[in-house]
């Protein structure tokens, strides 16, 4: 179910051991291969990633990072990553990302179903079930497996009874408004900044296409941002004592996105995965998101196979063992937005504290690598 990073990596990846699948997924393939989102590759999710076959062009125009920066009172501080772990980040959009397994998918006959409209999924915990229309037709499909990868919003979640999932969640009283802009790089690295006024991130996507974002009220609304006012707001958090400038450039698109923790427990009903975004949501100051969605259908494709060799013990340990780096995210990305972000009710000793544990992180190599070793996962 979905034809997010997690749907169709394990597609892929169950193809690669001869095993049959078929995606489902609500929206249409131009719909899938223009969605915004993240852009921060882990080391082990660019190796997956090459090593199955669908990484040369990631290789090619990517860009690996070798540190980012940690702003704050005007100066900015450099977190060595792979000094500190060996490791490396790499700067490739998700929706590339996206592209080239739907082309990978497809150039080998892979069945990837776009457009299907009312999905439902029946017994679960017999022999499972998808019912859908598609093309206009009503369609069912039995499986062995239903793979849970239709993100946050989709039914593969709610398809579970409530009697046999918990859930966790954390909302964060504020969102990130993100821009594509045309401008040349203000810097090499990634910056993380802290300021008075809000969080800001400078990432970039190519020499010729920024990415930005700062903190904002969840609530506020695109056309509330004229250009002039989002660069008014972006050089007051970003610029500093320092000198150091940001680059302007023409804005080609603004969004609005929530910023939420999230998981349910188990990861497993009867014969339903969930996998990604259906399953947990990180807020993205850890960059986190996608390359959670690989290690689960990294942990998934491995038990499946596993399981059709006879051996069901990856299967059952799939929940616990995908969970354990699940909650190393939650709290790795629940810590950068508690140290980076302005909050509601931020007192002055609140934010001196931020200010403390930054200081911190720059200064001691034990603190930083803390900081590095999560990061590059
Ligand atoms: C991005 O480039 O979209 C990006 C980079 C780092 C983050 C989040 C998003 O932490």
């Amino acid at each position: 179910m979905g034809a997010g990073p997690a749907g169709l990596l394990l597609s892929h990846l169950l193809h690669l051991e001869g095993l049959a699948s078929v995606v489902i997924e609500s929206r249409t393939r131009e719909e899938i291969e223009a969605t915004i989102r993240a852009g921060v590759l882990e080391q082990g999710t660019v190796d997956l990633l090459a090593d199955s076959g669908v990484g040369e062009r990631m290789q090619r125009e990517g860009f690996r990072h070798e540190g980012i920066y940690l702003r704050f009172r005007g100066a900015s501080h450099r977190i060595a990553l792979t000094q500190l772990t060996g490791r490396a980040i790499t700067v490739y959009a998700q929706h590339e990302v996206i592209k080239d397994l739907v082309a990978a998918r497809l150039a080998a006959g892979g069945q990837i179903l776009f457009g299907v409209k009312d999905a439902a999924l029946y017994d679960l915990d017999s022999s499972p079930k998808v019912r859908f229309r598609h093309e206009g037709k009503i369609k069912e499909i039995e499986a062995d497996f239903v793979a849970g990868c239709d993100g946050f919003h989709g039914v593969s979640r709610p398809s579970i009874p409530s009697r046999h999932r918990q859930e966790f969640t954390r909302t964060y009283p504020f969102g990130w408004f993100g821009i594509l802009v045309e401008a040349p790089p203000s810097t090499e690295e990634l910056v993380y900044a802290h300021h008075e006024r809000g969080f800001a991130l400078v990432s970039t996507r190519s020499p010729q296409i920024q990415r930005l974002y700062f903190q904002c009220d969840p609530e506020d609304r695109v056309k509330n941002w004229p250009d002039a006012r989002v660069w008014e707001e972006l050089h007051m958090r970003l610029e500093g004592s320092d000198g150091w400038k940001l680059a302007e450039g023409r804005v080609f698109q603004k969004g609005i996105i929530a910023m939420r923790s999230f998981v349910v427990e188990p990861l497993r009903y009867g014969r339903l995965f969930l996998a990604g975004d259906a399953a947990h949501i990180v807020p993205p100051t850890g960059a986190k998101g996608l390359n959670l969605a690989v290690n689960d259908v990294r942990v998934l494709s491995q038990a499946l196979v596993a399981h059709y060799r006879g051996d069901e013990a990856l299967l059952s340990a799939y929940s616990a063992t995908a969970l354990k780096r699940v909650w190393r995210a939650e709290h790795f990305s629940w810590w950068m937005t508690s140290m980076l972000h302005r909050f509601h009710d931020d007192t002055p000793f609140q934010h001196r504290i931020q200010l403390a544990e930054l200081d911190y992180v720059v200064s001691s190599k034990a603190k930083a690598l803390t900081l590095a070793e999560n990061y590059v996962g």
